[in-house]
């Protein structure tokens, strides 16, 4: 059995809100407040979950059709938020919740693949950085994202946020990792071009536990 990737579709919305549920669920045993209730609402959460889908944004990973792990990957971040940041104008690609199962032991370091995937995907769109903004206070998971060679680009301003209407915004912590862009004309980032760019990015299920 082997992992693959496709996009999400509307039905799988609900599978979206368990894989996010069940990381908030091991968060909440780990100590960490990330994730313990949703930002805006849960009726809010599931909205900006279909705006992802219906902008072929959000991918599914699956093992055996069984969804365990996701990530929405856009080209452009909401105005401002990379602004200050060193190289903030350059061309990214961006990630927002990636999430993987916890279920299995089988997909432990999945993340890494799909932080290779999506990093290889930017590449090809002639993208320079891979972006993600990260849980104010949770230090474990900037050491995650450092360890995945992403470094710290500082906190989005306070007062982008107020303009955006985001003051309680939690997740300010901004993070890069540099790619080396070898832009394709021909690539888009279509269903078909992302899976065989996943499939050849190796990984092997941990036999180990
Ligand atoms: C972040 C994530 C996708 C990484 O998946 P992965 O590459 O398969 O790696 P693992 O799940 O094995 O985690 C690697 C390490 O990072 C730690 N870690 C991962 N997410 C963490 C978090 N949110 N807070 C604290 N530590 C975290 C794990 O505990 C693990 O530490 P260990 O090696 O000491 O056991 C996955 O752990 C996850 O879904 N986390 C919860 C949701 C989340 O925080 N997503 C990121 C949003 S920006």
């Amino acid at each position: 059995m082997s992992f693959r990737l496709r996009l999400a579709r509307r039905d799988d919305v609900d599978d979206l809100i368990f894989l996010r549920d069940e990381a908030a669920t091991w968060l909440r045993k780990k100590g960490s407040d990330q994730w313990a209730a949703t930002w805006r609402g849960d009726a809010d959460h599931r909205r900006r979950l279909l705006v992802g889908v219906d902008l072929r944004a959000t991918w599914l990973v699956t093992l055996g059709n069984h969804p365990v792990a996701t990530v929405t990957v856009y080209d452009e971040d909401h105005p401002g938020i990379w602004l200050r940041a060193p190289h903030g104008h350059e061309p990214a690609f961006y990630l927002h919740r990636l999430i993987v199962s916890r279920q299995s032991d089988d997909c432990r370091g999945l993340g890494g693949r799909v932080l290779d995937w999506a990093a290889a995907c930017a590449e090809l769109a002639g993208a320079g950085w891979l972006r993600v903004d990260v849980w104010t206070t949770n230090t474990g998971l900037h050491d995650y994202y450092k360890g995945k060679g992403f470094a710290p680009a500082g906190l989005i301003p306070m007062d982008v946020l107020d303009g955006l209407g985001w003051s309680d915004y939690p997740s300010r912590a901004l993070f890069q990792r540099k790619l080396a862009p070898r832009k394709d004309p021909n690539f888009a980032m279509d269903e078909a071009r992302a899976a065989h760019l996943w499939d050849g990015i190796g990984f092997e299920i941990s036999k180990s536990g």
